[in-house]
């Protein structure tokens, strides 16, 4: 039996070590906690995407009595940026999140959900996204596009 390693490579870095433009989409993530509808896990995500043409879009996680029918924060903004901007790539992705005692020291990562939704859009336009996850301690900067938060992943390749 032969071993497989898979590697995966993140920047681990301050706030203020992120260029001026990442800036700005992490401060539209951590911004759109605010608009969170978390009234059952009082857990407030947002999420932020920079696009091909520059504009920046963000949304939050958005629950629902029924459970399921709720949507996280990347979901929610990539779908609605997908169907504002069909055409623009989202060339950085950003997420934050706050809890009851306030923003988190160490970022959260996507779930697998939304990984899968965040995989299908850099197949669609064709590039990989850089994602920055926030933390007020601690960023995560992944430059190797989704797939390095989920490898062996299910793609529209594997129904060829
Ligand atoms: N949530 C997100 O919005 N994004 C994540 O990456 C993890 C979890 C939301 C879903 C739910 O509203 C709340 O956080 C607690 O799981």
């Amino acid at each position: 039996m032969k071993e497989m390693i898979l590697r995966t490579r993140i920047n681990v870095c301050s706030y203020d070590e992120l260029s001026d433009a990442d800036k700005a989409v992490v401060d539209a993530a951590r911004a759109a906690t605010a608009n969170s509808y978390a009234v059952y896990s009082n857990f407030s995500v947002g999420a932020a995407v920079r696009l091909g043409n520059g504009t920046v879009v963000s949304g939050s996680n958005q629950e629902n009595a029924a459970y399921p029918s709720g949507l996280c924060a990347e979901r929610t903004t990539l779908f609605w940026a997908n169907s504002q901007y069909p055409k623009e790539p989202v060339e950085v992705l950003a997420i934050a999140a706050r809890s009851a005692q306030g923003e988190l020291e160490l970022p959260i990562t996507p779930c697998g959900a939304c990984r899968q939704v965040m995989l299908e859009t850099e197949k669609r336009f064709g590039n990989k996204m850089k994602i920055i996850l926030y933390g007020t301690r601690q960023c995560y900067v992944i430059d190797d596009g989704v797939r390095a938060l989920m490898p062996l992943s299910f793609d529209s390749d594997s129904l060829e």
